[in-house]
């Protein structure tokens, strides 16, 4: 029987950083599986693609809020006789808010998509990411490396992202498979307006562009690197943050996070 093809699943690649990523992906010869929901936006993706001469994205419209959505991938997968060699968790959402405060549904949602689905595509695919001696990219933030009061829930995700994903590239080694946790500070995309945050909050002297940390995330994850966090500034942030008090830290995050639209804008 002929072995299953290897190939890079992207998750979120209908927007923003995944899109970007999918990009550098395709850029380095990787054939791609793009996941997301909005199908309309991953054709045109794998349009894009084919027309530089690449091979074209394979295409899944899948919600990865859903319990199953790593086991519908996976069988999808397997009935075109595919397999991952690179798993890039990305898909994500934040809420910005005081957590007692706004819808406790969605809050939980966050969990189910930057927690539990990311866990399940980390794990489900392991033995090919061995056979293939691939790897995982999980998108966390600079967000992990502190809690975040008025965005508790997102921050509190992705410190489990970081936690989670340090662990398995420790576990992983000895298989050879690569684990790398991409960090990214503020990038201009749709988070912004999903998460209800203020307009311009991307834009500080710690944003980064979303390909810029694309590559980055490449770059990292191909060298087999831990954590990759993109730009000087962030990566000084979070080397000074163990040593701010957490008072003083909280002020801050509150204060940033208090630049906030109006519910309903
Ligand atoms: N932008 C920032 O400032 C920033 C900073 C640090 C970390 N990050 C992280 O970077 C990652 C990408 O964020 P981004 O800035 O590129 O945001 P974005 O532009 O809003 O893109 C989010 C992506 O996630 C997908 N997604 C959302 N819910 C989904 C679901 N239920 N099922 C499947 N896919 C889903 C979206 O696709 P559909 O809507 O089509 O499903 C979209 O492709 C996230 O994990 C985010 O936490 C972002």
């Amino acid at each position: 029987m002929a072995a299953s093809r290897p190939v890079t699943l992207i998750t979120g690649a209908s927007a923003g950083i995944g899109a970007e990523l999918a990009r550098v992906f395709a850029a380095n010869g990787h054939t791609l599986v793009l996941a997301a929901r909005r199908e309309d936006r991953l054709q045109a993706l794998a349009d894009e693609i084919a027309a530089t001469g690449r091979s074209r994205p394979l295409v899944l419209r899948v919600d990865l809020q859903r319990p199953e959505a790593a086991a519908d991938i996976g069988a999808a997968l397997a009935a075109q006789d595919l397999e991952p060699q690179y798993v890039v968790n990305n898909a994500g959402f934040g809420l910005s808010g005081p957590a007692a405060e706004i819808d406790r549904t969605e809050q939980l949602d966050m969990i189910d998509l930057n927690v539990r689905a990311l866990t399940d595509l980390s794990l489900a695919f392991v033995d090919s990411l061995t056979r293939h001696h691939g790897g995982i990219l999980n998108v966390a933030s600079v967000a992990a490396f502190l809690p975040g009061p008025r965005m508790a829930v997102y921050y509190a995700s992705k410190a489990y992202v970081l936690s989670f994903s340090e662990a398995l590239h420790h576990e992983l080694k000895s298989r050879g498979v690569r684990v790398t946790t991409l960090c990214p500070g503020p990038v201009k995309t749709e988070f912004q307006a999903r998460a209800g945050a203020a307009e311009g909050q991307a834009a500080s002297v710690l944003s980064q562009p979303a390909i810029k940390v694309a590559q980055d995330g490449y770059v990292g994850l191909m060298r087999g690197r831990r954590v990759v966090v993109p730009g000087w500034g962030n990566k000084l942030v979070t080397a000074l943050i163990p040593f701010v008090p957490r008072s003083l830290l909280f002020r801050v995050v509150d204060a940033r996070q208090g630049r906030r639209r109006s519910p309903g804008t």
